[in-house]
This record gives structure tokens, C-alpha cells and sequence, in this order.
């Protein structure tokens, strides 16, 4: 078939012009005066014919399918776009607005795709805090609270109960509790031989937890049971606004570290895990995301030493930022807060602490980042299926 055979197989007295036919797709008028290309297997696989209603799941296998997609005739019929398929004659109706959606080629709009926005080290009083006996019976509640996870990277839970189970059931307002190598839930308090320093009194330098993993957890809760020692204040930064930085001061740097994998590891008597992370994340517009650091779990730098000649420096001036104090915000979590940030944007530490001046106990778990997004959508918007 010839391209653009315009209105050869299209019905006469279609309302909003006629339907163009190409080779491999057609140019149908929208109604607005306006035209769109789509390509007849697009239109053949997303025929609403292909989703099962009570599933939702595509039914439709356009693998068996022994030819291509090909119209025997294809009209617009008042604000849908009809197309009747060669071989077996199957009918297949569009809506005009619905193809509108999609004519441009642009991403399906995603109401959890929201604009980050950087913080520094004055943060603080402005962290979203949410009451957690109001989230448990408050869902539009909860969608400001993953919002403001979403936007900020973080937000304090107040008001927990002191249980274990407090913190699994916050968790789950959000999703799964997602368990490490390390078990499903973590007890951060001194420990008698500990194999991770977040164990000891000692200072904890700031990091995202196991980069390890090759797809590390993307939500941590950090549940304050106890909070009565000498020092051990908490020291949070966003890695977005550091790395924003650093993009505009020196983006060769930018480019290596949002460019190159190197090794993190996690090892002792029982486990050996390695992965390789980018130090930067981008996101699908090349936005920063989120990071990816810790120095007590970075491997050796297996890379070819020439490489490492412009990655070190690239690495430090990176972690000297993120240890300025521009971007450090520091208080004590208190006995009944929970706070809630995204592991894979976030960076956390605690300065030493007196161990023997009183407790110190934290429970954490994490669920995922996707997972939080989704519970965000079904919160805030309608899906396709509805
Ligand atoms: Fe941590």
C-alpha cells in the first residue's frame, strides 16, 4: 500500500475530515484542526478490546499476530476514530481525545513525577510533620505525607506509638516492608560485637544506606524509641541540592560522578555483597535524583588508574560538599518521632555519643520507592481503569 493514499479507503462523510492511510500507519484530523500520525500496530495492540476489565491486564498478544497490522478501512465516526482490520475483521474504536493523549509521543502524565525541591541546613523547622494516629485513619493525610517525601526527600512522624508494630503499620500506609540482607527491620543501638559501626557509640559518617545491594531500599523509617545520651545528634543533608550544586560549579565533575560506576561492598563472616552505583542519579529528564554514597562501604576503586587520575578529585570535592555546612541539618530525633526519607536522596550520619549516659535505641525498615509512588497515585488519581 502506497503512502498517504488519502481518503482511498476511508469512508466518505467522516465529521472532521477524512482518514489518511500510509504504509505503516494513518493521519487521522483530531477535531480540534488538528492532525496525528499512529502507527497500525500502536493501534491494533491498544484497541480496548486488548485489556481484560477485571484484571486489567493486557490479554491481547500482538506476538501471534502472523502479519502486520493492516486497516481494510478506517473512518472517523462522530469523536471516536474507527478502523476495521484486514484478516479477521476485527473492529477497533479510538476516542479523538484519547489518541490526543498520545499523538505528541510524550510520557504518559505521572501525577507521582513531581518537581524536587532542594533544602539546606536550615531545614529543620520546616520538615512536613504528620501526627501518626492521624495518618492511620486519614489516606488524604497520607498523600500529603508521600508528597512531601516526594518533594523534600523527607518528613517526621510524631507521635508514634512505642511498639514494634507502630512502625510496621506506619510503614505499610506507604508499602511492603521491603527487608535487606541485613533482615526485615534493624535495631540501631550499641552492640556488644558489632558488625557495622551505626552499632557502636562512634561517629557515623554521612551515607545512604547498603549501596551494596544492587537495587538498594528506597524509603528508610527510622523509628526514635529511646533519646536520652550525650551527643549523638542526628545530621541529615538533601544530596539533591548538593549535587545541583555541583553541577553548576563543575560540571566535568558532574559528568564523572553521575557518569561512572564504581564498587560498593558490604562484607563480613556470613556475606559478601558488591554492586556498582553511580555516586549521582538522574531521572528521566536528566534531573537529579538522588545519590548514592558512603565511605565505610566503598570498594576499592578497580578502575584503570588514569580514570581514577580525574575521578578522585571529582569524588572529594563531592564529598567535601556534602560535609559543608551549607547543607548539614542537625537535631536530636526525639523518643516518638519517626522520620521517613528517601534512601536513594538523602544522606545521614550521627555524631558520637556517650554510651553509658543514658539509651539510645532507633528501629528502622524501609519499603520502595516505586511502591510509595504507586500508593501516591491510587491516593491521588483515577488510573486508566476507573
Ligand atoms: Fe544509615
Amino acid at each position: 500500500m502506497a503512502d498517504d493514499v488519502i481518503g482511498e479507503i476511508a469512508r466518505p462523510g467522516a465529521a472532521c475530515g477524512e482518514v489518511a492511510l500510509g504504509e505503516r500507519g494513518l493521519t487521522v484530523p483530531l477535531g480540534d484542526g488538528s492532525t496525528a500520525y499512529f502507527n497500525y500496530y500502536w493501534l491494533r495492540d491498544n484497541c480496548p478490546t486488548s485489556f481484560d476489565r477485571e484484571t486489567r491486564e493486557r490479554v491481547f498478544d500482538i506476538f501471534h499476530e502472523e502479519r502486520a497490522p493492516v486497516p481494510a478501512s478506517a473512518h472517523v465516526d462522530g469523536d471516536a476514530l474507527e478502523i476495521v482490520w484486514q484478516g479477521d475483521g476485527h473492529v477497533t474504536r479510538h476516542a479523538l481525545d484519547w489518541l490526543a493523549h498520545y499523538a505528541g509521543g510524550a510520557p504518559r502524565p505521572d501525577p507521582a513525577d513531581l518537581p524536587r525541591r532542594p533544602w539546606y541546613c536550615d531545614h529543620y523547622e520546616h520538615m512536613a510533620r504528620f501526627p501518626q494516629p492521624e495518618l492511620m485513619r486519614d489516606r488524604a493525610l497520607v498523600a500529603k505525607w508521600i508528597e512531601a517525601l516526594l518533594v523534600d526527600g523527607v518528613a517526621i512522624v510524631t507521635d508514634m506509638p512505642d511498639t514494634d508494630e507502630g512502625l510496621t503499620e506506619t510503614a505499610r500506609l506507604i508499602g511492603q516492608i521491603r527487608p535487606t540482607f541485613f533482615g526485615t527491620y534493624f535495631d540501631v543501638r550499641t552492640h556488644i560485637e558489632p558488625t557495622n559501626l551505626a552499632y557502636t557509640a562512634k561517629a557515623l559518617e554521612l551515607h545512604t544506606d547498603t549501596p551494596a545491594e544492587d537495587a538498594a531500599p528506597g524509603v528508610q523509617f527510622l523509628h526514635c524509641r529511646a533519646n536520652s545520651v550525650e551527643g549523638g545528634r542526628n545530621l541529615f543533608l538533601d544530596g539533591v541540592a548538593v549535587a545541583n550544586d555541583l553541577r553548576a560549579a563543575s560540571p566535568e565533575d558532574f559528568a564523572l560522578l553521575s557518569e561512572t560506576l564504581i564498587p560498593y561492598y558490604c562484607e563480613h563472616d556470613t556475606y559478601d555483597m558488591r554492586s556498582r552505583q553511580r555516586v549521582i542519579e538522574l531521572d528521566s529528564h536528566g534531573e537529579v535524583s538522588g545519590v548514592t554514597i558512603s565511605q565505610h562501604m566503598a570498594d576499592i576503586f578497580d578502575l584503570p588508574q588514569t580514570v581514577l587520575d580525574s575521578y578522585y578529585p571529582a569524588f572529594c570535592r563531592f564529598g567535601r560538599m556534602l560535609q559543608s555546612e551549607k547543607y548539614v541539618m542537625r537535631f536530636g530525633l526525639r523518643a516518638g518521632e519517626c522520620i521517613v526519607f528517601d534512601n536513594h536522596r538523602i544522606v545521614h550520619g550521627r555524631a558520637g555519643y556517650v554510651a553509658e549516659s543514658g539509651d539510645r535505641y532507633l528501629r528502622g525498615c524501609y519499603t520502595d520507592r516505586g511502591e510509595m509512588r504507586s500508593t501516591y497515585r491510587t491516593l491521588t488519581t483515577q488510573g486508566r481503569f476507573r
